[in-house]
């Protein structure tokens, strides 16, 4: 997982799922800043995969339309002179023998099978790349997330793909994790002496984990009203992250050392269910409402459907039953709509036992660790000092404050590019492994059959806010209130 310019070894890198949004937006864009790094060797091939009948002139005009503003056109066609087409239908035979010919016509290359479709699809890919042995020499399959609706689904797919590809050929990607802050918690974390100490429930108060959006559903209506925030965002992305906060430190940074500790907070995560779902849990959608100065409208509109019970935020309050961390919350806030995009990571550090100023000087607050993901990626620690100057002694809050970007003038990758690579390059570290994604389903289910159980619809808030207000009471109710940055 370290940053490196350096070329790769020569692969094939088949995007199943090729005309849709991830890997116009975010795949094919990430391969591209890749190829400008000089990271992609010139036999490799990039290989979109899906049922329009499309021919490789025609794919790579639909990407040139699309990746022409963030660069410049002349070496954006000499990219695309790495770039094909292939229709397939994964449950149709049509057009197997010449993918399975192609493919087979560079056999020393890596071959990445990139199954960016809906989970319902990802057995019969995995079938045919079986049956036409694609999947041997050094072959990949990398999963998108969500893997399944539920734990039984998952373990169907996780089964399935198993039968073809190897735990260690599997690569089931959470973006997250390559996020250039996710990985710098670690080194903040056990690269310095300083914080460690101080990291479980004798100094810390509590920890939030925001991770808002201002856009709405968008076109992505018939995936997203089958999944919802909880299986979109919280059961892979925010759990992630808290693992990222919470786990042991592992002994090293090889993958299993990593996975495992990660593995064993989810296994620790106390459960919410039927019992108290309706205390430690909120649901909203978002209605008509203000983004980013314009009129939107509400999420069953978008939709088409005025009846869709999905939520499009949630809040949550979660706790690890362990040592480190009892009693220790951990509020989880998401949505779509949101006033701002910003994804966050706040620790909360208990106040200090006993003040000694005088109450003219003004309050103590709490320290506090904020790790902003997105935007302007980059850490702040809340200290309070006195006011410089003469004029008595006064306490104030202020920040030191690292933008990795001002801090080392350079934009940071989009984490598909650090993943992508990783993925050619066989290292596993920033991939969920089976157990995690089972483990974090086996949490998340009961929560879904409790909303379910419960029949209730989820709360609407305007478009521009932060949901509902039930989010707010849910972390005011326990003294706290959500960070908002500035005090
Ligand atoms: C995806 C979700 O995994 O993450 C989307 O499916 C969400 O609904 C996206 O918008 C957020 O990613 P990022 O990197 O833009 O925060």
């Amino acid at each position: 997982m370290t940053a490196s310019s350096q070329l790769v070894e020569p692969f094939d890198l088949v995007i199943f799922g090729g005309t849709g949004d991830l890997a116009v937006r975010k795949l094919l864009p990430a391969l591209f800043h890749r190829f400008l790094d000089g990271q992609i060797p010139a036999s490799s091939r990039i290989i979109g995969i899906a049922r329009e009948a499309l021919d490789d002139a025609g794919y790579r005009a639909l990407l040139r339309e699309a990746l022409v503003s963030i660069c410049d056109a002349a070496k954006l066609d000499v990219f695309l002179q790495q770039v094909f087409y292939r229709p397939l239908d994964a449950r149709k035979d049509d057009g197997w023998d010449d993918f399975a010919g192609f493919i087979g016509a560079q056999p020393d290359h890596i071959r990445v099978f990139y199954l960016s479709t809906s989970p319902e699809l990802f057995v019969d890919i995995c079938a045919r790349l079986g049956h036409y042995g694609l999947n041997q020499g050094k072959s990949r399959v990398v999963l998108e997330k969500p893997i399944g609706r539920d734990l039984d689904s998952a373990n169907q797919i996780n089964d399935a793909v198993g039968k073809v590809f190897s735990e260690s050929q599997t690569f089931r990607i959470d973006h997250y994790l390559g996020k250039e802050t996710v990985q710098n918690l670690l080194v903040l974390r056990f690269g310095n002496a300083l914080f460690e100490p101080l990291w479980n429930a004798g100094h810390i108060d509590h920890v939030q984990i925001t991770v808002g959006e201002t856009l709405g559903v968008g076109h992505r209506g018939a995936y997203y009203d089958r999944a919802g925030a909880l299986r979109d965002m919280v059961q892979n992305h925010m759990l992630q992250l808290l693992c990222m906060v919470a786990m042991e430190p592992p002994s090293s940074l090889a993958p299993d050392a990593v996975r495992d500790e990660k593995l064993k907070v989810l296994h620790s995560l106390k459960p919410i269910d039927d019992s108290n779902a309706s205390q430690l849990t909120v649901r909203g959608q978002y209605r008509v409402g203000v983004a980013e100065g314009a009129s939107v409208p509400g999420y069953p509109d978008e939709l088409g459907n005025t009846k869709s019970n999905t939520e499009t935020f949630v809040a949550l309050k979660a706790e690890i039953a362990n040592w480190r961390w009892a009693g220790v919350p951990f509020y989880l806030r998401t949505g779509k709509r949101l006033p701002s995009r910003v994804s966050e990571i706040v620790v909360t550090f208990k106040p200090v036992p006993h003040s000694i100023f005088h109450a003219d000087a003004g309050t103590l607050k709490q320290n506090r660790l904020v790790l902003r993901l997105q935007p302007d990626e980059g850490v702040k620690l809340w200290l309070t000092i006195k006011h410089p100057g003469p004029g008595g002694l006064r306490l104030r809050h202020v920040p030191l404050d690292m933008s990795f970007a001002e801090a080392f003038g350079v934009q940071q990758p989009d984490a598909y590019e650090r993943l992508l690579l990783d993925v050619v390059r066989g290292n596993p570290t920033l991939f969920m492994r089976r157990d995690e994604v089972e483990a974090a389903w086996r949490w998340a289910g009961p929560i879904l059959a409790a909303w379910t159980a419960g029949g209730e619809a989820p709360r609407p808030y305007a478009a521009g806010s932060w949901g509902p207000s039930a989010a707010v009471a849910l972390i005011e109710r326990d003294g706290r209130t959500w960070n908002e940055d500035s005090e």
